[in-house]
């Protein structure tokens, strides 16, 4: 297949990219992310100071654009993020305690209610760990250590139709103790039936032509407690080749390993821009990295 959403979807797998609202205008972008990708994350759009920018006032103006955009181009749409410690409205980063609870869980009831039925995954936790395994200190997790299992239940009975996921960065190489602390938590939820349906790895690579170490055994083992994963936030210092082709070939050993998303369509478009880390570059012409992804799809 010639593009990268048609090249994974040979394997029932889809291809996906963040997508910034403020961008759509721009022809060179849309027509690549138009012709390229089958799923979408909003970069920012959807995440609680974008959605709730005063409190029990929802603004999805910016999130509309992007799924009326998607899914008029018959893509798919990942929401993010509905729990995290970053990017909170104002008025949530001054609340405590059981106020706090109450408002995570208006914020996950009134956003969710807006997409009920409409997207494929949500993102409901991001980022809760610290590198060492243990949880990370935050205005949420001092609500108490069970705030991400009330997220997962609270989204699960908003929106039973949606994928619901655990999120976070270094969640790679499984030595590491991020990876372990995740995997603890993953396993301990489906264990005590919390809801959850799937893990997201970043997979923001600094660095390097290797993966994280035992990257393919991280995917098959958070797979083996019962739950899919996906590559959600894809780049890669410099686009390595090897490391680009390598993990998307773990990603395709890997059954339950459903999909891939890079983290923005240029390496102009990139949080990253200074490294380059994408599959286009900024006048938009592919780059090596993209036919490494590519051959690796076409190849599986
Ligand atoms: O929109 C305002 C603009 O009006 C203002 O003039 C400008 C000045 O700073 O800021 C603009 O907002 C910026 C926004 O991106 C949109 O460009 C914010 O400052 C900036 O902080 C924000 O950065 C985003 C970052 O998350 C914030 O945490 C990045 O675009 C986005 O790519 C990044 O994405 C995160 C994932 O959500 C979670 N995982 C890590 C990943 C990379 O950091």
């Amino acid at each position: 297949a010639g593009t990268l959403g048609a090249a994974a979807a040979q394997s029932g797998r889809y291809f996906g990219t963040a997508i910034a609202a403020s961008r759509l205008g721009d022809s060179t972008y849309s027509t690549i992310a138009g012709r390229e990708f089958n799923m979408v994350t909003a970069e920012n759009e959807m995440k609680p100071d974008a959605t709730e920018p005063q409190r029990g006032q929802f603004n999805f103006s910016s999130g509309d654009q992007i799924y009326n955009w998607a899914t008029q181009r018959g893509m798919k749409v990942r929401g993010h993020t509905l729990a995290w410690h970053s990017q909170q409205p104002g008025w949530m980063q001054s609340l405590s305690g059981s106020s706090l609870r109450q408002a995570m869980i208006d914020h996950i009831n009134g956003v969710m209610a807006h997409y009920k039925g409409k997207l494929a995954y949500w993102d409901v936790v991001n980022e809760a760990f610290n590198e060492d395994g243990s949880r990370r200190n935050s205005n949420l997790q001092g609500t108490g250590n069970d705030w991400i299992e009330v997220a997962f239940r609270t989204a699960r009975n908003a929106d039973p139709s949606v994928k619901l996921c655990y999120n976070d960065y270094n969640i790679e190489n499984w030595s590491y103790g991020k990876t372990q602390g995740v995997y603890r938590m993953i396993q301990d939820f489906k264990s005590r039936g919390v809801p959850i349906d799937c893990v997201g790895l970043q997979t923001h690579f600094t660095g390097g032509s290797s993966l994280p170490s035992n990257f393919q055994t991280t995917l098959s083992s958070f797979a083996a407690l019962g739950v899919d994963v996906a590559l959600t936030e894809v780049d890669v210092t410099n686009a390595s080749t090897s490391q680009y082709a390598g993990l998307t070939q773990a990603c395709l050993n890997v059954s339950r390993c459903v999909g891939i998303t890079v983290w923005g369509v240029r390496d102009s478009d990139s949080w990253r821009s200074g490294e380059s880390p994408l599959l286009f570059d900024g006048g938009g012409n592919k780059k090596a990295a993209y036919t490494s992804v590519l051959n690796a799809l076409n190849s599986a």
